[in-house]
C-alpha cells in the first residue's frame, strides 16, 4: 500500500514530501504533514482554510471544481487560476507526484 508521492510547498516555500495512499483526501494528508491548512469546516466547503495552489502541469489531472468549491475560493486569501480547496481532492494513482503549494495566509470564511 502506500505509494504516492505528495509535495507540499510549504508557505516559506520548502518542499513537504508525504507518503499517501489511493482514496487519501489530500487535506487530511497535508495536516498530517503537518502544514499549517486548518480545514475548520471539515470539508464541508465552507471555510477556505483548506486553499492549495496547484502546480500548473498537475492542475488539469483533477477532478474539475464544483460551482459551489470556485464559489469558495473566490473568498481564499490570494486564491489563482490553480487554486483549489484540498478538501476536495480525493487522491489517485494519477496523482502520484502531485505538487501544491501552501499559501501564507488564509480566509475562514465563516468569519467574515
Ligand atoms: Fe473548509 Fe475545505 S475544509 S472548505
Amino acid at each position: 500500500m502506500g505509494g504516492l508521492k505528495i509535495t507540499f510547498i510549504d508557505p516559506r516555500g520548502n518542499p513537504v514530501v508525504c507518503e499517501a495512499e489511493a482514496g487519501d483526501n489530500l487535506l487530511k494528508v497535508g495536516q498530517a504533514a503537518g502544514l499549517p491548512l486548518e480545514g475548520t469546516c471539515e470539508g464541508q466547503m465552507a471555510c477556505s482554510t483548506c486553499h492549495v495552489v496547484v502546480a500548473a502541469e498537475w492542475f488539469d489531472k483533477l477532478t474539475e471544481a464544483s460551482e459551489e468549491e470556485e464559489d469558495m475560493l473566490d473568498f481564499a486569501a490570494g486564491a489563482r487560476r490553480t487554486s483549489r480547496l484540498s478538501c476536495q481532492i480525493d487522491l489517485t494513482r494519477e496523482l502520484d507526484g502531485l505538487t501544491v503549494s501552501v499559501p501564507a495566509t488564509s480566509n475562514d470564511a465563516r468569519k467574515m
